[in-house]
């Protein structure tokens, strides 16, 4: 990577403004995922090792420039001193970087604590504008910036970019591993190699098509997305979810799969409900026999059959989307059963997106994954060849 990261520059006797992802998932007060806490460890203690204190600053959740008690990060400053058996002081400003947190930053320098977390940035309306004193504000904690917020990093923030003009900023080690993973799985695979796509809109995943479809030897498809595709081919779909202005760019990457002699997979069977519920009842159906009352909500067995078979000869995968309504217990096998396969697969396997990665918790099998990615929209967006700005924004090597 061409990019600075954290082994790149000494911490010895210096501050570091560390930006993290800490949007977590929680309830009633208490984190109930510390996935992302956990994948920033090795950034934080080889900083500490290097002779540096930091200053952490995240966002959680989107309280639009107030303080909102729901997403204030004092819970996380606790699971994070849990994790590293060490003192993590809290800095409970409304500001952020108010008085306050600057008295915290004192009892930081006096020697008191290694590390201390900032309030949630997005407690201030400048953040998400990437305005005003913000990110000057942020820099004034530390002598240099290191970004491992790979969950944020396609977003544009005082946090994560803004800072930048103000300190020498450098990747950690948990945005170095996202970014070499995958673009080792895109530009640099092991062949053949196949993506898994899923999700509600085609257009939500119409720039990870177009993107992969040069890259990859084969796309599987499923989730709600698939019926527009089936459309296209001129299957009735009954009442399942359609995007009508969609159809023509559904046609447009069909053909050209077709002129790549590529293998573009649409599901063969669903099982469809005639209603959008957790407990409604189903029936399986082939792809031309779903009722005008009936909707999918899963791929169905066969479908299932056939991607696990197609998966068989991969060796490397990149997996965006559920199969189905995975929040509904009743269609949620799909995605179970594709996580299980990648699972039980020696192949190079990379899960990106909210829901997959999520199926793959479900299941357990995090460990036989190769990769999966802290990043929801921003793996995605990774995934379409968009360069991410709060990498871009970190200086080069
Ligand atoms: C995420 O969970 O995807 C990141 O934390 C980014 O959150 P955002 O979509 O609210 O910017």
């Amino acid at each position: 990577m061409s990019k600075k990261t954290v082994e790149d520059v000494s911490f010895q006797g210096k501050t570091a403004l560390v930006r993290v992802d800490y949007n977590v998932p929680m309830k009633d007060g208490v984190v109930v995922d510390d996935t992302r806490i956990v994948s920033t460890l090795p950034t934080l203690r080889y900083i500490l090792d290097d002779g540096g204190k930091i200053v952490l600053c995240s966002h959680m959740g989107r309280p639009k420039g107030e303080p909102k008690p729901e997403v204030s990060l004092a819970p996380v400053a606790e699971k994070l001193a849990e994790l590293l058996s060490e003192a993590v002081l809290f800095a409970d400003d409304d500001t952020v970087t108010g008085k306050k947190a600057q008295r915290v930053a004192e009892q930081l320098k006096n020697g008191q604590a290694r590390l201390m977390l900032l309030q949630n940035t997005r407690y201030r309306a400048e953040e998400t504008k990437n305005a005003g004193e913000y990110a000057k504000e942020l820099a004034s904690f530390a002598d240099i910036f290191v970004n491992d917020a790979f969950g944020t990093a396609h977003r544009v923030h005082s946090s994560n970019v803004g800072v930048c003009d103000y300190l020498e900023g450098v990747l950690g080690f948990l945005m170095e591993k996202e970014v070499r993973t995958l673009s080792k799985a895109i530009d640099d695979p092991v062949r053949p190699v196949a993506a898994i796509l899923g999700g509600a809109k085609v257009s939500d995943k119409i720039g990870i098509i177009t993107h992969l479809i040069e890259k990859v030897d084969k796309i599987l498809i499923g989730g709600a997305m698939a019926f527009t595709f089936l459309r296209a081919q001129g299957y009735e779909t009954g009442i399942s979810k359609v995007e009508e202005d969609k159809l023509d760019l559904a046609k447009d990457i069909l053909k050209k799969a077709e002129q790549k002699g590529m293998r573009f997979l649409l599901p063969r069977d669903v099982k469809a409900a005639k209603a959008f519920e957790d407990t409604a009842e189903y029936v399986v159906r082939e792809i031309d026999k779903i009722g005008a009352d009936e909707m999918g909500l899963d791929i169905g067995p066969k479908t299932i059959k056939m991607f696990v078979e197609e998966l068989k000869d991969i060796k490397t995968v990149v997996w965006n989307g559920p199969m189905g309504v995975f929040e509904f217990d009743h269609f949620a096998e799909g995605t179970l059963k594709i996580a299980q396969a990648l699972a039980s697969s020696d192949c190079f396997s990379i899960v990106g997106g909210g829901d997959s990665a999520a199926a793959v918790k479900k299941l357990g099998c995090e460990k036989e994954i190769s990769h999966v990615s802290t990043g929801g929209g921003a793996s995605l967006e990774y995934l379409e060849g968009k360069e991410l700005p709060g990498i871009a924004a970190v200086s080069d090597k």
